[in-house]
């Protein structure tokens, strides 16, 4: 997929841009996430949420495994609850910030060594100053509800420092994505869903170099980039 694709089609307008123009965007997600915060632990330790988590847990943990190089800081963007911050980060890394847009989502983080930060990962710079740079960043199931992914992927570009990791979990385009972006469609959140092509696409922009990348179920695609 090229720019021209992700400007004329028609799919992209009525799940990004025009939900973005009506504000549809991280408010609505925001809003969500705070009603589900109170059962969202249950619901992903549970079939078949809880089958799922499995899978991607295992293929996020061994991309982590194949960072050989000293982590400072890492950042996990749309933390929630802090399931990734506890699995994979807390022995990785000396500092370890998660963001969330969700208060609620945030409050079930019970890891005293984390900083649990408030934010739109959509904003500037996520809210850091241009001088806090990260040697990890990481985002699981979260790119997908951006009214404008790239705008993300820009920040992750410039977060991290060079030489440091990028590690992505997003839904892949397809068939089976279409149960997905229906069932949140259901209470109205738009969310998008990507192809290997075209992520690999915004993020080479941002000086992110695809390293590995893994199908790890039908549904969705792990990646592992390389800020140059
Ligand atoms: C499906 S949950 C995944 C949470 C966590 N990464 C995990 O795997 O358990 C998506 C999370 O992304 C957060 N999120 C969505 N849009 C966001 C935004 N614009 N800025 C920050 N967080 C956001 C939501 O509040 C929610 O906690």
């Amino acid at each position: 997929m090229n720019d021209a694709d992700v400007v004329i089609c028609p799919a992209y307008l009525i799940i990004g841009i025009i939900p973005a123009m009506m504000g549809l965007g991280t408010g609505a997600v925001h809003d969500y996430f705070e009603t589900v915060a109170s059962r969202y632990g249950y619901d992903s330790s549970h079939f078949p949420w809880a089958w799922l988590r499995h899978q991607e847990s295992k293929a996020l943990e061994s991309l982590l495994d194949q960072i050989e190089s000293p982590c400072h800081r890492a950042l996990d963007l749309g933390c929630g609850q802090g399931y990734y911050l506890r699995k994979l980060l807390i022995q990785r890394a000396e500092e370890v910030v998660g963001l969330d847009i969700s208060p609620a989502m945030l409050a079930q983080i019970e890891l005293p060594n984390v900083i649990a930060r408030q934010g739109d990962f959509t904003s500037p710079l996520c809210g850091f100053s241009a001088d806090y740079k990260f040697d990890l960043l990481f985002c699981a199931g979260a790119l997908e509800f951006a009214p404008n992914p790239q705008t993300v992927i820009e920040n992750v570009g410039q977060l991290l420092r060079p030489g440091g990791h990028f590690i992505l979990l997003a839904p892949r385009k397809g068939l089976l994505s279409l149960g997905y972006q229906a069932f949140h469609r259901s209470h109205g959140l738009p969310i998008q869903v990507f192809s290997q092509a075209y992520l690999t696409q915004v993020c080479r922009r941002q000086g992110l170099l695809l390293k590995v990348s893994r199908r790890v179920t039908p549904f969705n695609l792990a990646f592992r980039f390389l800020r140059e």
